[in-house]
């Protein structure tokens, strides 16, 4: 799809980070954009950012929407039907997602299944409400975000990450599947997954948030100490640590996340953007990601072997 003007697109967790910057971008040049979110004061201070930028003429919508819940996903989609008086939609960015959910054998069961819910569930229920939008279209992408963690199930030795690996997993599978099936039955549709390295968004903070996490000065203590053990795993001297710089440091983790990254939020949506344009299937966004899908092709015996590819290969970009 060489532009975007004119169009109808989809953002799904359009509140902050890449998919605020997806909106703001695509209304700079003229796509009209329908984006929901669990947060209405994010989205709508989205919406503010994005009017804007944008020509006259182009219709920004916000709704509120919990993808991981089909019925209001229907609701949702019916919304964009209704106020941008459409039959069709001609991209959709499945965009929302949260971390959580480490631990399949010592984790919190519900932790997981939200975390799934929405990484895997929310790709599921808006491609299955959107998707016949798109073949309603003359022109139209399916643009899912799965993670370097779709083609590596890891963080590094020490630390389980299974949840969140599951469903991005699970995105890149139905992404890949996809392909094939808009093919033989759908072939001005395209779809690509989007597999990001490290990028500086609130993800942290946010899915903390949105997981019910207690505040670091709040913490129980034998959270406090999986959190001492699993930053000791990580390599990092945790374990001489008073608690009360053990509580500092799991407070600021979310803000050395975002701010540590070697790509910003808008730098990932103008890569996945001008990987839509020249109708790419496979987007890896950061250097990060190119070196690790690199290195656990090269040897994907050693990809989970201390080694092997690591948080190391993410943080030497
Ligand atoms: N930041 C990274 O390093 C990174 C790396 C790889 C993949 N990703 C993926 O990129 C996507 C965007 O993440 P981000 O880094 O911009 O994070 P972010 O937290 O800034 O943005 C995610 C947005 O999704 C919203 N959201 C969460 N749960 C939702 C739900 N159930 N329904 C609707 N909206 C919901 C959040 O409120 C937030 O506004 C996610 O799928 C994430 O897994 C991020």
């Amino acid at each position: 799809m060489e532009s975007f003007e004119g169009r109808i697109a989809v953002v799904t967790g359009g509140g902050t980070g890449m998919g605020r910057e997806l909106v703001v971008q695509l209304a700079a040049e003229g796509c009209s954009v329908a984006t929901c979110d669990i947060t209405l004061d994010n989205v709508s201070e989205t919406a503010l950012r994005a009017e804007k930028e944008a020509p006259s003429g182009t219709r920004i919508t916000t709704h509120l929407c919990d993808v991981s819940d089909e019925a209001q996903v229907l609701r949702f989609r019916d919304e964009v039907v209704a106020q941008h008086e459409t039959d069709h939609v001609n991209l959709v960015f499945n965009n929302a997602g949260i971390g959580g959910g480490g631990s399949f054998v010592a984790g919190k069961r519900d932790e997981w299944d939200k975390t799934f819910g929405v990484c895997w569930g929310g790709v599921y229920n808006c491609s299955r409400a959107f998707v016949p939008l798109l073949v309603a279209s003359d022109d139209g992408y399916l643009v899912n975000t799965s993670s370097v963690n779709g083609f590596w199930a890891s963080l590094g030795p020490g630390v389980p990450h299974t949840a969140y690996s599951a469903a991005k997993f699970a995105v890149k599978g139905l992404s890949e599947a996809l392909i094939e099936d808009f093919r033989v039955n759908a072939p001005h549709v395209k779809v690509a997954v989007v597999m990001p390295g490290h990028i500086g968004t609130d993800i942290v903070i946010n899915s903390r948030k949105i997981l019910g996490a207690a505040e670091p000065t709040e913490m129980p203590q034998d959270e406090l100490d999986e959190f001492r053990a699993s930053f000791a795993r990580r390599g990092m001297p945790a374990d001489g640590m008073s608690d009360d710089d053990l509580r500092n440091l799991i407070g600021m983790f979310g803000q050395m996340f975002r701010d540590s990254a070697p790509v910003s939020a808008a730098q990932a949506a103008t890569i996945i953007l001008e990987g839509v344009r020249r109708g790419d299937w496979r987007i890896l966004v950061g250097d990060d990601a190119h070196a690790l899908d690199e290195a656990v092709r090269a040897d994907p015996h050693k990809a989970y072997e201390a080694g092997g590819p690591g948080l190391s290969t993410l943080m030497r970009q």
